[in-house]
């Protein structure tokens, strides 16, 4: 979707418009941080394209439409070849018009095209001789840049040493993936800096900054090659004449990191078609990535081609930049809200003024735990980057602090639970009520009946409220020993309710241990990991005799999470005890306790290695099912994967072996697509587990 170009309305607004983009771009290439998020930029800049466009005597010489990168600092280091910008488009329809107006240029089709990932960092050349990394240059105005060589070492992918003594440039983006850009601010706040507001920005200020007490790791990833003046002329004419596809090979071949072998490596498409399906599939996949990017580049592939098609003085005609919607707006923060959920953790939510990012309009955001607040340095009233890309929880990134006007406030952490005045455990990063899950009992109860976990039909959340109001209920076992005349008592439940709920509540008793340990509601583990608990010690008498080496056994419980579960068992045995005692069900149909002698895990592994269809295949369920599997929840669906032998998981990825794809699937089908994974209709996966179904 495009968002509307900003209008222009007379000579001074466009001006005014010019120098605000000037600016911006400014703090866009030198690591400042301007107060245009990109979005934001690329409306100024298509509101000051227009305005050209009708009054060409008036341009002005800075407008940032007639330069490499607008407003962008002059280095002193002139590039060998000028490092262009590139245009965009922001649909299909711009993007196969482009095609056309390359087609006409050169006589014909494109022969093939290059589609990548446009990376969301800075340009950089990186001039090598004889195999060693020599200098490192940003791309500056396009013809000359600035020495950032004192960066060498800290960029991964950027070898100091080509595996070929070659005298080359390379060109490409530097940037930090997420990871990077977390420690990278951690560090910097750790040393009294302010906190960047997007990898984007660290990255840039990270290049710039010389003398530093500390160095942070960013990233490459290469996208063009080229000789240089003193290049070997042999092979300067053979990378002269390879296409694009090929010169990335050889990068890869050089020991130089690429997106080869992410999830949007680059491919190439003979026909128009072809690449909007890949420019579909990578922004699919966008959401996932462990680093940023703001579109799809396209490339004439073969060199011929390219030389054909000549460029400009701004960008070359040979490619184009397909640009996805921002992902990332300023916004203010308003408020911080502290919200105990079921279990009695103490969650911070940010309120904010609303900002609408690709389509939505957002209010909240994420802020994790409290020392997550503190190492951002947040405080009420800043302006802050906010960042939504798929269906991913919105989060805040951090503070824009050169926005900052002094008033604002530092962010007030409770003293006590905010919902029920105990004191509150800050033993752990996620701050939790005293009171755990007692403290919120109602949201316990409730989430304990739902569909997913004992599904106890007729015990929804007023029900629960009126049980806990009057006093029957104190916690989940309690329901298992309420009395006829007890439900009798409360308002609106006459004797049929009464009985059905009785029923309901016997059938509850009777859930295999997966769902029982799912209605506990131990943290860190949901519905697929306590089946695969359940699975694998088959009974809670073996389960809570697991030390944390025992609970590593589990595939997915790794030494962090197999400790915390252990202490939480250990914290719920008076409740497990008592729910055993009222008579519910405390054992997995189907499964062996794993041999508790020596430490041996057969058992268990035999009884989760079970034979079956999907024996050993991990299975992704996507989109409306229909036919057989229609009544399914996706909490059925995964247990039916399980007992048909496979495991269930909820995101695509390469080690996916097949993908359910219903009606209305969407971005997991692309990713599917992209990857190459299987995918089946429903009715097939209805066929293949057939024998399971219950
Ligand atoms: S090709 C002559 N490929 O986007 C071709 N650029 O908006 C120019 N960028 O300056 C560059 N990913 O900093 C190319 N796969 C990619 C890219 C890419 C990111 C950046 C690059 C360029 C800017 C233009």
């Amino acid at each position: 979707m495009t968002t509307p170009a900003a209008v222009i309305v007379d000579a001074a607004a466009y001006a005014q418009a010019v120098e605000e983009a000037v600016k911006a771009s400014a703090a866009y290439y030198t690591g400042g941080t301007s107060a245009l998020d990109d979005d934001a930029y690329d409306r100024l800049v298509r509101g000051i394209a227009a305005w050209e466009a009708e009054n060409p005597e008036l341009v002005l010489p800075d407008s940032p439409t007639g330069k490499v990168a607008g407003g962008a600092v002059e280095g002193d280091v002139p590039h060998t070849v000028p490092m262009l910008s590139l245009d965009n488009v922001f649909s299909a329809e711009e993007f196969t018009a482009w095609t056309a107006s390359v087609a006409r240029r050169i006589g014909h089709e494109v022969t093939r095209f290059s589609v990548e990932p446009k990376l969301d960092g800075l340009a950089m050349a990186a001039r090598y001789r004889h195999g060693r990394l020599t200098r490192l240059i940003t791309r500056g105005d396009g013809t000359a840049g600035e020495d950032v060589s004192h960066a060498i070492g800290t960029v991964e992918g950027l070898p100091v040493r080509l595996t070929e003594p070659v005298t080359v440039e390379l060109r490409g983006e530097v940037l930090m993936t997420s990871a990077q850009f977390e420690h990278a601010n951690e560090v910097r706040t750790a040393h009294g800096g302010q906190p960047f507001a997007n990898p984007r920005n660290a990255a840039a200020g990270t290049l710039r900054a010389r003398d530093r007490a500390y160095t942070v790791p960013m990233t490459f990833f290469g996208y063009g090659l080229l000789p240089v003046a003193d290049t070997d002329s042999e092979l300067a004419a053979r990378l002269g004449e390879l296409a694009h596809s090929d010169l990335m090979a050889e990068a890869v071949r050089l020991g130089v990191n690429t997106p080869a072998g992410t999830a949007v490596s680059a491919l190439t498409a003979e026909t128009p078609e072809e690449v909007l399906a890949r420019v579909r599939e990578i922004a699919a996949l966008r959401a996932e990535l462990p680093f940023g990017i703001d579109g799809i580049v396209v490339k004439a592939d073969l060199a011929a081609d390219q030389r054909a098609a000549g460029s400009g003085s701004r960008a070359p005609r040979w490619a184009i930049a397909y640009k996805l919607p921002a992902v990332e707006k300023i916004t203010r923060l308003l408020d911080v809200e502290w919200n105990v959920g079921r279990t009695g953790i103490i969650a911070p939510r940010a309120v904010l003024e609303p900002v609408e990012i690709d389509g939505s309009v957002i209010t909240y955001a994420t802020l994790h735990n409290p020392a997550d607040i503190t190492r951002r340095d947040l405080r009420l009233g800043d302006h802050v980057m906010v960042h939504r890309a798929g269906d991913v929880i919105p989060r805040v990134e951090a503070p824009v602090a050169h926005l900052r006007t002094g008033e604002e406030q530092s962010i007030v952490f409770p003293s006590a639970c905010p919902r029920c005045g105990s004191a509150i455990d800050t033993g752990e990063q996620r701050w939790r009520c005293e009171n755990g899950r007692n403290c919120h009992l109602v949201a316990s109860l409730s989430y304990a009946a739902g569909r997913d976990q004992l599904d106890i039909e007729g015990l929804g959340a007023t029900r629960v409220v009126q049980l806990v109001e009057a006093g029957l209920v104190a916690d989940l076992a309690d329901l298992f020993t309420l009395t006829r005349e007890q439900l009798l008592s409360l308002d609106r439940m006459g004797e049929t309710s009464t009985d059905n709920l009785l029923a309901a509540l016997a059938t509850a008793k009777d859930r295999p241990l997966a769902r029982v340990l799912c209605a506990l509601g131990v943290r860190g583990t949901g519905r697929s990991m306590s089946r695969r608990i359940a699975r694998h010690f088959a009974t809670m008498d073996a389960l809570r005799a697991a030390d944390a080496e025992a609970m590593q056994r589990v595939e997915g419980i790794g030494t962090e999470k197999a400790p915390s579960i252990v202490a939480e068992l250990a914290e719920l045995a008076p409740l497990i005890d008592k729910l055993a005692a009222a008579g519910v069900n405390m054992t997995e149909p189907g499964a062996t306790p794993p041999v508790a002698a020596s430490g041996d895990t057969e058992g268990g592994q035999a009884a989760e290695e079970a034979a079956g269809p999907l024996a050993g295949m991990t299975v992704v369920v996507t989109g409306a099912m229909t036919g057989a599997l229609e009544k399914l929840s996706r909490n059925q669906m995964n247990e039916l994967i399980e007992r048909a032998g496979g495991r269930s998981s909820s995101s695509v990825s390469k080690k996916t072996a097949l993908v359910v794809a219903g009606d209305g699937a969407g971005s997991k089908r692309a990713k599917a697509e992209a990857l190459g994974v299987r995918l089946i209709t429903p009715a097939e996966f209805a066929l293949l587990v057939a024998d399971h179904l219950v």
